[in-house]
């Protein structure tokens, strides 16, 4: 059996990914950077195998990777991005490893305003030009971005974003991971690179409906200008880069760039992406109001 590591394996993906290799059999080993923070808490030790590393100490990379077949790629975005991603693939490129499934983002490219979609462009460019043979996973924007506003829904009834009742076929985190584990375990040849989106193209007056129904409340939403929204992304205190690749996304979505649908999740799954509704039960804790959400708690 092929020897697969995960690298992110703490990460909301990467977890994902090791747990769903996990439950079909497999046994990934994991890169971690710290030794006193559990992968996956719900997962017992004995179902993979740690390998200690940091993407800035190469030989702790090429020691993870000694043996490994198969690899996936993720890391944190941010400045370090690309040369984080480019150390695993110069590892994977000494040690002859069969597959990289690199976790990359729909309209990544070089010289994109929006910085993620530059680093994985540029990541892209790395790995075709590495020789080590490779999948691409072009997810479209996660669903689970919304839980970074959850708390403002919750406390105000009310979900803003600057779409232009643009419609986008959003993902959930759940499909990515299993998308990627799908990828890592398949013995078929595999495409060059799969677009991954949700089943359904969706607009976030619909995401507002959705979130109402599952919360038992109204949710309204409020669809702004991108000059009303503008100083809220500057003023959320985020990184210069994060408030740009937020604001830079939803101007994706307003010129329609996350509409289409792909079946790349069915195809890599073998079953349909989770569509909002789905999406919305599981996570309509984090957005029902305090009052509903304590005394749902205590029920429990
Ligand atoms: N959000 C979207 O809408 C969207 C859409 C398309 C694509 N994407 C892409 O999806 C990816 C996000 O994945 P994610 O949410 O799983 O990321 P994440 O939760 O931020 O996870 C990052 C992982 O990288 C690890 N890491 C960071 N620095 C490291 C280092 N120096 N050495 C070793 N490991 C290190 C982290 O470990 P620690 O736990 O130790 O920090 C963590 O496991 C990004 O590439 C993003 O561009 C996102």
């Amino acid at each position: 059996m092929s020897t697969i590591l995960v690298t992110g394996a703490t990460g909301n993906v990467g977890s994902r990914v090791v747990a769903d290799l996990v439950a079909a059999g497999v046994r990934p080993r994991v890169l971690i950077r710290d030794t006193a923070r559990p992968v996956n808490p719900w997962l017992d030790d004995d179902c993979v195998e740690v390998a200690f590393g940091d993407f800035d100490d190469v030989s702790s990379v090429d020691a993870a990777m000694s043996g490994t077949d198969r690899v996936f790629l993720t890391s944190a975005d941010g400045p370090d991005k690309v040369a984080h991603e480019s150390a695993v693939i110069a590892a994977a490129q000494r040690t002859g490893v069969e597959r990289i499934v690199k976790l990359s983002a729909m309209h990544a490219r070089i010289g994109s305003p929006l910085p993620a979609f530059d680093w994985h462009g540029r990541i892209e460019l790395e790995l075709a030009d590495s020789g080590v043979p490779h999948v691409l996973l072009r997810p479209a924007f996660f669903l689970d971005n919304l839980l970074m506003v959850a708390p403002g829904v919750a406390a105000t009834g009310h979900l803003a974003a600057p779409t232009a009742g643009a419609r986008a076929a959003m993902i959930d985190v759940r499909d990515v991971a299993a998308s990627a584990a799908g990828a890592l375990m398949s013995n078929r040849d595999l495409r060059a690179g799969y677009s991954l989106t949700g089943p359904e193209s969706v607009t976030f007056a619909e995401v507002a409906d959705a979130l109402g129904i599952a919360t038992g409340r109204s949710v309204v939403f409020d669809d702004l200008t991108p000059e009303e929204a503008a100083p809220r992304f500057a003023g959320a205190g985020l990184p210069p880069w994060l408030a740009a690749q937020l604001s830079g996304a939803f101007g994706v979505i307003r010129d329609g760039g996350f509409d289409a649908v792909y079946d790349g999740v069915s195809e890599l799954t073998g079953r349909p992406a989770h569509d909002i509704s789905s999406w919305v039960h599981m996570h309509a804790p984090a957005f029902a109001e305090p009052a509903t959400a304590t005394t749902a708690a205590r029920q429990t």
